[in-house]
């Protein structure tokens, strides 16, 4: 270890740390491994991907565990990220590169193709700004080494067509701020098959075209704690700004405030692997990670911890 990574480690050590509780354990959830994409809906209700082990499956979480859409047209796609919006849910399909819309709700039985275009990386998650109906996209491609075009940066406008923003390394976590001027977006450098780096970049956004700029470092997990090898994953915002960011491998979710300091860590006792958070819960504001079971990998654990916030998603989803 050199200094900066030692005193990244140290600055760490004195970081609030809180402790999540189990809310889906290995013995009672009807989520598959590859649990991922955490998406709330305007009352609360928290979904992910693989349910019952389908990657073309998603359920619902919170308050109870039922599937909620099954692509039966297309057993192949392979859902892993999930939005509400517009009164529709909207799925990044990695193997499909595309963005699939479910309109009816009730019925768990029609989706459409929202967006498409065969050079998406995949796309691996995906933001949704409210005021114009936009997604954000992100994906990548795993390689022992990564260089600029290892992840991409997809927009899809309101009318569903696909533009490619930019070529980054590996984009995973993608998310907007309250006021859906600021995007954040996850990138991570692989070298000789090992992770070097992870750091959240944000870009200013302009609403009408969806073209970002001011790319700057939002935050650099190598310097903040030392974590420059365990990757972010999926990361929701909280109606004030803060960032809550799963942090893969690590059994935590960092909480950053909206100027990019690390504020808390909540620790997760289930789940080492995180890969996906959202604020859902009856107000809103309980915090859910989901990620593969550490007790039995072959199983989607959830736990859930109280945030003092309302997630940006419900917040918006109110009224609507
Ligand atoms: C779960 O998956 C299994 C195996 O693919 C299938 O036989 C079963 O019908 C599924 N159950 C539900 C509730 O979809
Ligand atoms: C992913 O990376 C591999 C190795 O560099 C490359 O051969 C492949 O074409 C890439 N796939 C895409 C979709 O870019």
């Amino acid at each position: 270890m050199n200094l900066a990574v030692l005193l990244a480690a140290a600055a760490a050590a004195a970081v609030p740390a809180h402790r999540a509780q189990p809310y889906l354990t290995a013995q009672t959830s009807a989520f598959g491994a590859l649990i991922e994409g955490a998406g709330v809906d305007s009352l609360g209700r928290l979904y992910a991907v693989h349910y019952n082990a389908s990657t073309a499956a998603v359920g619902r979480v919170f308050p109870a565990q039922e599937l909620f859409y099954a692509d039966r047209a297309r057993p192949a796609a392979w859902f892993n990220g999930v939005r509400f919006g517009g009164g529709a849910a909207l799925l990044a399909d990695v193997r499909g590169h595309r963005v699939a819309r479910v309109r009816d709700m009730g019925a768990f039985s029609h989706a459409e193709t929202r967006c498409h275009d065969a050079a998406m990386l995949q796309p691996n998650d995906l933001a949704l700004a409210h005021s114009t109906g936009r997604l954000f996209l992100s994906g990548m491609n795993y390689t022992r080494d990564s260089a600029v075009g290892s992840g991409d940066l997809w927009t899809c406008d309101a009318r569903g067509v696909a533009t490619r923003l930019g070529l980054f390394h590996r984009t995973n976590g993608i998310e907007l701020s309250p006021d859906e001027r600021t995007l954040y977006l996850s990138e991570a450098e692989n070298k000789g098959g090992a992770v070097v780096a992870n750091r959240i970049l944000a870009f200013d956004v302009d609403a009408a075209t969806g073209a970002v700029s001011n790319r700057r470092t939002f935050a650099d997990f190598g310097a903040l704690d030392g974590s420059a090898a365990s990757d972010v994953d999926g990361m929701r915002a909280d109606e004030r700004g803060f960032l809550y960011v799963a942090r893969w491998g690590r059994g935590r979710v960092a909480v950053l405030t909206p100027a990019g300091a690390l504020h808390a860590y909540i620790l997760l006792s289930t789940i080492s692997e995180v890969t996906s958070v959202e604020l859902a819960g009856p107000a809103g504001r309980d915090l859910f990670a989901v990620g593969a079971c550490s007790a039995d990998p072959a199983r989607g654990c959830v736990e859930r911890w109280p945030a003092p916030a309302r997630g940006r998603a419900f917040a918006r989803l109110q009224g609507q």
